[in-house]
């Protein structure tokens, strides 16, 4: 869509309408403005008003008719009206620091202008001004269009008040710049690295916030580099710092595995972009790749000819769940698939440096279920050995894997597993009691299909039940 046509969308004539009513000064600001002229789409309205926000508000709610719902913040001056997708802000121009999430009432009025000087980033600074008299003229006294255009993220006023004012906004440069690609001026940059330690005090939620959202980003790394650059990574995830560098021993050395990570996370993006649809389930097997190898620090041992990494992937697991723990990230099943995730990564490769037997497929298919296909996503993303014979080998060694799940999938249905004979019908078959040996019985069933001895079916598990319950003498 034209920018003139974004511009004269009819709610935006129906607020200036509505502010003109009142007798209000009212403009478009922030992000909307920005996406406008970045020609991208944006879902939130952010409008300020000189004078007061909440009045106008409800008249735009008013004017919305059935369906707008007004939610009114009195201590913030701020007000909100939702209608359908719609979802709009409003605000008084104030003097003071622009902040969202702040827990502290902001009164202060202020001009369009000391606003505008206490936002975030210039090129969020741009106001459009709503009223009828100056419909779609666009307020930029801190030259944020030029900015805009130069891809460059500046602060409006001293970077020292801007980011002590909200250290959040440390973080949403970061962001902003790995989205939108521009980069921090040098100014800026100085100052967050200054300013770096503040980060302590912003809730994890709203630090895992702005990560998740770098994480979504077509190349994710560019934010991990630059957090780590600006000096926030150490605060944020010291776990994913400590993997950076190379140790040499004996004119051998190991991959920096921080390097390595990143690759394999834009790896990850890359194959899930190129899938299409923006799925916010892509978040985890993203997590997941920045996580595979978080253990290797702890585990690094020097054999004596080689580095070796043992039981990384399990190391890696446990501290999946203290990093989304201390990170305020979900303590669910969603957590749950980044530690299966990591816990499996290497189960794929092991595979394809022997020989591929149907058991060891089938035991995959049957650990990682219906999240086979993700974990194959993450396998092939952390081929990035630099030898290109070696890369193409596992790749192919990979797809000869795919195709066996797929054969043994259509015959074995283990994805799923549901056991033939359930633990119910093994007391009934044996008459015995609830005790351990039906789960020792259901675990040999399970095994003995796993290996292929007996077919997924149920007389078949049965025929093996008595089988083994003869052999162990409980008939
Ligand atoms: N803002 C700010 N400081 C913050 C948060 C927000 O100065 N810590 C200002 C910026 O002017 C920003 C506007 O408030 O553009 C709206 O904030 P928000 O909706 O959080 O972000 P957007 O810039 O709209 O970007 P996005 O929707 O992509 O997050």
């Amino acid at each position: 869509m034209i920018l003139e046509e974004k511009i004269n969308e009819p709610i935006m004539r129906l607020i200036g309408e509505q502010a003109d009513k009142l007798g209000l000064p009212c403009f478009v600001v922030g992000g909307w403005v920005r996406d406008l002229f970045l020609r991208r789409e944006s879902k939130d309205i952010d409008v300020v008003v000189v004078g007061s926000g909440i009045d106008l508000a409800e008249s735009v709610a008013k004017a919305l008719g059935r369906g707008a719902h007004l939610s009114v913040f009195k201590t913030y001056g701020t007000a909100q009206v939702k209608k359908g997708d719609l979802e709009l802000e409003f605000v008084g121009a104030r003097k003071e620091s622009y902040r969202k999430e702040s827990r502290n009432p902001i009164v202060e009025n202020g001009t369009l202008e000391e606003d505008q000087k206490r936002r975030d980033f210039t090129v969020n600074a741009l106001a459009i001004c709503l009223n009828k008299e100056h419909y779609g003229k666009l307020l930029d006294p801190f030259d944020g269009l030029v900015d805009l255009q130069n891809k460059i993220l500046r602060t409006p006023c001293d970077p020292d008040i801007t980011f002590s004012d909200d250290p959040l906004r440390m973080m949403r440069g970061v962001r902003f710049a790995c989205k939108l690609g521009f980069e921090l001026d040098a100014s800026t940059f100085e100052a967050i690295q200054r300013n770096r330690a503040r980060i302590e005090i912003i809730t994890k939620e709203r630090i895992a916030e702005e990560l998740n959202k770098i994480m979504l980003s077509s190349k994710p790394s560019v934010g991990w580099v630059l957090l780590d650059k600006v000096g926030l990574l150490s605060y944020i995830l010291p776990e994913l710092k400590a993997l950076q560098g190379i140790e040499v021993k004996e004119y051998v050395g190991h991959k920096d595995i921080f390097l390595h990570t990143m690759q394999v996370l834009d790896n990850v993006a890359k194959a899930q972009d190129e899938q299409g649809e923006k799925k916010e389930s892509y978040l985890w097997l993203r997590w997941a790749a920045l996580l595979h190898d978080i253990g290797k620090p702890k585990t690094k041992q020097w054999s004596g000819k080689t580095w070796t990494f043992h039981n990384h992937n399990y190391i890696g697991m446990k501290m999946v769940g203290s990093i989304f723990k201390k990170l305020k990230l979900p303590q669910n099943e969603k957590m749950d698939y980044v530690k299966k995730m990591v816990d499996l990564h290497m189960r794929p490769i092991s595979l394809v440096e022997d020989t591929v037997t149907d058991s060891a497929v089938r035991r995959l298919l049957f650990e990682a279920g219906d999240d086979v296909e993700d974990l194959m996503m993450l396998c092939h993303a952390d081929i990035t050995s630099k030898n290109a014979q070696k890369v193409e080998k596992y790749h192919q060694n990979f797809v000869l894997v795919q195709q066996k799940m797929v054969e043994l999938e259509e015959r074995d249905r283990i994805r799923n597993f549901q056991p033939p004979v359930d633990g119910q019908e093994i007391m009934e078959l044996l008459h015995l009691p609830p005790s351990p040996v039906v789960g020792e019985l259901k675990t040999a069933i399970k095994d003995a299909i796993l290996d292929g001895i007996i077919p997924n079916e149920h007389e078949a598990a049965k025929a093996y039940l008595m089988q083994l319950a003869k052999e162990k003498q409980l008939l």
